[in-house]
């Protein structure tokens, strides 16, 4: 059956008068990355995002909800008047690569590795100030091949926070209300900022409130939103610094991620001690040995020793460290 598949399309490309608006999907559909459509609002595809988010992330309940929100009505929209912007922010190890690589799973067949979705990050990608043309270069040339291929293409920029503000300008004009930009229409492509600035801020609301005894589950995306915004300007340091993006208001949603309490720590604990099979089941899993890789790791503030200085990001290093002791 592939064989006669594989004649079938070898003849035809060898034909001169081929029709490769024909041929290309098929290509695809044997390469397995074929260019997402747009999502019919009750499929399978919003609801594996819903699934997927919901069973694998802990303690984000504002990002959970904004992103099924803002992800489902862009892809469920057959002509969006914009591309979306979602800036997550928060401290290090809180799940903001992971959830994006949630999002490119549920959305390509090939997830972060389809050619249609592109991580860039500040310091891998954009190290030298003095290769600023280069770069900017690069990133046009890049957005204008993957969306001209594919207009549900998806760009993931990286501690956005440390890219040269003149960089951060060059992509201003893709997410702009532009109907047709060089004839192609980015209108449909999504693009994800990520960055550690506020996280500071965002842990010291989560902090304010906890004193106050206001429940975690409770903290809203308007309790955030200003910290944010607030935060990215007047980081001097940071390129979003009276940068061009904020100022001319692109940012479809500003997403907190709140910092990781120590439940949250255990569950990373033991997604990760059932991933390396050190258990079968999570039933099986000691609670001691759960405890003392919590305990490798440290909190803050001194005082309540609440949140996860590295959210749950060294817990694989902390927990191979422990089970291997004997
Ligand atoms: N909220 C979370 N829920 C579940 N696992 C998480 C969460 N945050 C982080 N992790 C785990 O920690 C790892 C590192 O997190 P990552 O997303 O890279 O953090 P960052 O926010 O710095 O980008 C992830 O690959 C994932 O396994
Ligand atoms: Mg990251």
């Amino acid at each position: 059956m592939c064989l006669k598949w594989f004649c079938f399309i070898a003849i035809a490309t060898s034909t001169v008068n081929v029709d490769a608006i024909w041929i290309l999907p098929r290509i695809c559909w044997f390469q397995g990355d074929c260019c997402p459509e747009t999502w019919i609002p009750e499929n399978s595809n919003v609801s594996g995002l819903f699934n997927r988010l919901q069973d694998k992330v802990y303690g984000q309940h504002i990002v959970l909800k904004a992103v099924k929100r803002y992800i489902k009505v862009h892809m469920t929209d057959k002509d969006p008047s914009k591309a979306v912007l979602l800036a997550m922010h928060g401290g290090t190890g809180t799940g903001k690569s992971y959830i994006s690589s949630i999002i490119a799973e549920s959305i390509y067949q090939k997830g972060m590795k389809s050619k249609f979705v592109h991580f860039l990050s500040a310091t891998i990608h954009f190290p030298h100030k003095n290769d600023i043309k280069q770069y900017q270069d690069y990133l046009r040339k890049l957005m204008e091949t993957s969306v001209k291929n594919c207009e549900r293409s998806m760009f993931i920029f990286d501690e956005i926070d440390k890219m040269p503000p003149d960089l951060i300008d060059t992509i201003i004009p893709y997410l702009n209300y532009y109907d047709n930009h060089s004839g192609i229409n980015y209108r449909k492509a999504i693009f994800i900022f990520l960055s550690n600035t506020a996280g500071r801020d965002i842990q010291q609301q989560t902090l304010n409130f906890w004193h106050e005894g206001k429940e975690r589950d409770s903290i809203e995306l308007k309790d955030m939103k200003k910290l944010i915004t607030t935060s990215a300007f007047n980081t001097k340091e940071s390129s979003l610094y009276h940068s061009d993006v904020l100022i001319h208001h692109v940012i479809t949603a500003y997403i907190p991620f709140l910092p990781l309490e120590r439940k949250h720590i255990r569950q990373c604990i033991k997604d990760y001690l059932l991933l390396k099979k050190y258990y079968k089941n999570c039933e099986d899993i000691k609670d001691e040995k759960v405890r003392e890789i919590e305990e490798q790791l440290q909190y803050s503030p001194e005082e309540e020793q609440l949140f996860s200085t590295t959210g749950c990001k060294r817990v694989p290093e902390k927990t191979i460290y422990v089970m291997e002791e004997d």
